[in-house]
């Protein structure tokens, strides 16, 4: 007799049929009833046992988290809550779960103490609710570029180059930490490092992918990234995998075109291939939400959310346009913000994104066109000579969700730029061939995939989102 999966059981008609099913008991009652999980769908299969026929030895054996392989035969169920059940012939413990010590108990746990039980949080309903969603997307990121007639690039992760200038890089080495060798000016020598240079985890697979897209036309890279901020946010990690395509001959239009329709399209495939794990995070958003302040609360479900994202065009706004809407909004009169907005060139914090998407607007929003001083130096300068061809999109909930760019493809232009921000060139000599040798027109972006993640399964914290999250202080797993 085949092993068969319980999701497959359940989607098919084998009443009064003999199956095998291997999983993990999620709780076992009245010396009865078992309710079996195997990962492969949120439900649970009841599986009935014998017990007047069954060992007392064996039967004490099944515990909460002890794994099985249970041999019965499918039968419609008279009971509540299931249709049908397995009327259990043998059941063999392969591998036992000792009730006093295993932490993961039939009741509600803190999302904190799941955090510390990372490696069996996976066996709760929302973890592996979540964690199916997750892989269902990335499944439906790369059907979407594949689809669109994108290559799929694998860029670096070891790189010597800030793609961002922003400095919060984790340096890679082989260098002893205690006696790293030191030049004569006392800075370190990394000529004896293992490449030779100073190298780090790279922060964006942009560059490549932008050297890549100069020859394949369309491309995206799909790969860990790494952060090194100290945001104790529950929307930064350290480590997190970034969507990033790289589009030639595509100016600022065709890229929010682009990333309206992609996310749209991811949204769309887990609303109709991950029904159940949806309904239940639907029913677990709604019982979050309700214990939150009124004030607080989301005005719609996680169904409805999505829904209306997938529904309804993203609102277009320019920079300077928002600065006027948040100059003049309630919050900022009020003095309700932490950063007030008093003029034009202001960074936007999340706060100010939130107040755009979710008071505002009241739909996801596409940003456009901010001021060149708080963007990267690989932005395409507008002719005002003050914006660049920025865009950013946000979300409700999460704020930025996506952030990308037409980038600067005159070669006089991006030098003065590298210029003007301290680097030097000669460390981009590739990254400037890009525009000597056959430059064209090109923008791409970049999606934060854990807080994809994170709004189309409704999870408070990205920490939440990713199976082993790496934050300031924690890299435990
Ligand atoms: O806006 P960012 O920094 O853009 C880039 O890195 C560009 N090189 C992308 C490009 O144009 N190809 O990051 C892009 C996205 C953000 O919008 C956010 O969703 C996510 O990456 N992100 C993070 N997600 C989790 N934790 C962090 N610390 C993140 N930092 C950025
Ligand atoms: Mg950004």
């Amino acid at each position: 007799m085949k092993v068969s999966s319980i999701a497959k059981i359940l989607a098919s008609d084998l009443i009064l049929q003999e199956v095998t099913i291997k999983g993990w008991i999620r709780t076992f009652r009245s010396n009865r009833f078992i309710a079996l999980n195997d990962g492969s769908t949120i439900k649970n299969i009841q599986c009935v046992v014998d017990f007047e026929n069954t060992d007392e030895s064996l039967l004490k054996r099944m515990t909460t988290g002890a794994a099985v392989s249970i041999k019965g035969t499918l039968v419609e169920s008279l009971g509540k809550g299931q249709s049908v059940e397995v009327q259990v012939t043998d059941i063999k413990i392969l591998g036992d779960s000792n009730p006093d010590e295993y932490p993961i108990q039939p009741k509600k746990h803190s999302m904190e103490f799941l955090r510390e039980n990372a490696h069996l949080r996976v066996r709760t309903n929302t973890f592996s609710a979540v964690m199916r969603m997750r892989s269902a997307l990335s499944f439906a990121v790369h059907q979407y570029f594949r689809d669109h007639g994108f290559y799929h690039v694998h860029t670096p992760i070891i790189t010597g180059s800030d793609a961002e200038g922003a400095g919060e890089m984790f340096r890679v080495s082989t260098l002893a930490p205690k006696e790293p060798l030191l030049k004569e000016d006392g800075t370190i020598d990394f000529t004896q490092d293992f490449f030779g240079k100073e190298t780090n985890l790279t922060v964006s697979g942009q560059l490549e992918a932008e050297a890549y897209a100069m020859a394949l036309g369309k491309v995206y890279t799909f790969g860990p990234t790494f952060r090194a901020e100290n945001s104790n946010t529950t929307r930064h990690l350290a480590e997190f995998w970034m969507i990033e395509p790289e589009v030639a001959f595509c100016e600022l239009d065709g890229n929010m075109d682009l990333a309206e329709d992609f996310i749209k399209s991811v949204l769309t495939y887990v609303l109709e291939h991950c029904k159940n794990d949806l309904e239940f995070l639907d029913q677990r958003y709604a019982k979050e939400e309700s214990q939150k302040p009124q004030a607080q609360r989301s005005s719609m479900g996680l169904l409805e959310k999505l829904h209306f994202v997938v529904d309804h065009t993203f609102k277009r706004v320019s920079y300077t346009e928002a600065i006027d809407i948040l100059k003049n909004s309630k919050p900022n009169k009020k003095k309700k913000f932490q950063f007030p907005i008093s003029e034009w060139g202001a960074d936007l914090q999340s706060e100010h994104e939130r107040y755009l998407v979710e008071k505002y607007f009241k739909c996801p929003v596409i940003l456009f066109d901010y001021p060149a001083s708080i963007k990267a130096f690989y932005m395409r300068l507008n002719d005002d000579g003050k914006t660049v061809r920025a865009m950013d999109v946000l979300f409700p909930g999460i704020g930025e969700i996506a952030g990308g760019s037409q980038r600067e493809e005159r070669l006089e232009v991006l030098k003065e730029k590298i210029k003007a921000i301290g680097l030097d060139e000669k460390e981009l000599w590739w990254y400037l061939d890009l525009r000597k040798f056959g430059t064209a027109v090109h923008s791409g972006f970049g999606l934060g995939f854990e807080r994809l993640v994170q709004f189309a399964t409704g999870m408070a914290n990205i920490r939440d989102t990713i199976p082993f999250p790496r934050t300031p202080q924690n890299a435990e797993f």
